[in-house]
């Protein structure tokens, strides 16, 4: 298999894909933590095209690209400092980036941008967030952190709390949690249901999903719950996101009272769903899961620019 050029979507990606770029990431550790130094990535240039904020996703694609010895041009708020501003084309800007970076990581508040984005570049692009679509790195995270901290992934059930409906990880995550053999719990308000074709399509492709309400009954039998904000920005009408506002709250005593050594997720940012007094709990590994990210984004920055070759990290064991 050849390195992929562009990564939009977790839709299609094989388990052994996920599982060759997670054994990847995983090299890239002491780099991270600025233990060793790299120049795996010397002479390339990333640019971060951001049209919506951003702490952890932008940040930790640039510490990967600066920590591998590569180089930076960050537009943070693309919107209003870009030539979007003028009204400028998704197609023009990045066929003028090409000029200047050898790829981009790109955040819209428009779903399918990224894939826009990906028909015009000659440079990969690698998809970090399009509107309440996907977010294909950030469920590659993920992964990695529950194989960490759970220490599997297969036979694991995952509780996965809150807005369904519009947190776009939650979407690329159940499209790669298809390629595993794990119990996926999908708590939510109805209102806040998953997209129902992407439910399909990771159901489909095997996923083992229930859905519920019962907060407390899903933590029971977890081994992993992973909370996400309700996305407050993506509802059209307030009134709607006032009804939904503060539905759960994965409380110290919640969380102790499920009864043993539970791993908690959150992407972040947090709001009101994941109190701090959580975050001594020993399973609390959000912030873990955030440094993670460098890893990832190592991997697929050394992939896309052709530094590394996927297939070397391709085993035919499944971990
Ligand atoms: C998520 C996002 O932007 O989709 N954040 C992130 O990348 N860590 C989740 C969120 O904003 O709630």
């Amino acid at each position: 298999m050849n390195s992929p050029r562009h990564f939009i979507s977790t839709k299609e990606m094989t388990r052994d894909e996920i599982e060759a770029i997670l054994n990847l990431a995983l090299r890239f550790e002491d780099v991270a933590r600025g233990v060793t130094s790299s120049n795996l990535l010397a002479g390339k240039v990333l640019c971060t095209l951001f049209y919506e904020p951003s702490t952890r996703t932008r940040l930790s694609f640039e510490s990967a690209m600066v920590r591998l010895g590569g180089q930076v041009l960050a537009v943070a708020d693309a919107l209003r400092t870009s030539s979007a501003w003028k009204g400028e084309s998704i197609a023009d800007t990045v066929r003028t980036i090409q000029n200047y970076a050898d790829v981009i990581a790109m955040r819209s508040p428009v779903a399918g941008s990224a894939a826009e984005a990906a028909r015009y570049a000659q440079i990969p692009i690698l998809n970090a967030g399009d509107g309440a679509n996907e977010h294909p790195t950030q469920a590659l995270l993920d992964l990695l952190t529950i194989k960490r901290e759970a220490g599997r992934i297969d036979g694991s059930t995952i509780a996965l709390v809150g807005d369904h409906a519009h947190a776009r990880p939650i979407n690329s995550l159940l499209f790669a949690l298809s390629n595993y053999k794990a119990r996926v719990m999908l708590v939510s308000p109805k209102q806040l249901r998953a997209q129902p074709d992407v439910l399909e399509f990771a159901r489909a492709r095997g996923l083992d999903a229930e859905e519920t309400e019962d907060l407390p009954g899903a933590l029971k039998n977890a081994d992993v719950v992973y909370i996400f904000r309700i996305q407050k920005e993506r509802f059209s009408d307030p009134a709607e996101y006032e009804a939904v506002k503060g539905t759960y709250q994965l409380t110290r005593k919640l969380l102790v009272e499920a009864n043993h050594r539970l791993v908690i997720l959150h992407p972040m940012p947090r709001v009101d769903e994941l109190p701090e007094d959580v975050d001594s709990l020993p399973g609390a590994a959000y912030f873990r899961q955030s440094f993670n990210g460098v890893l990832i984004r190592m991997a697929l920055l050394s992939l896309v620019l052709g530094r590394v070759q996927l297939r070397a990290y391709l085993s035919s064991e499944h971990a």
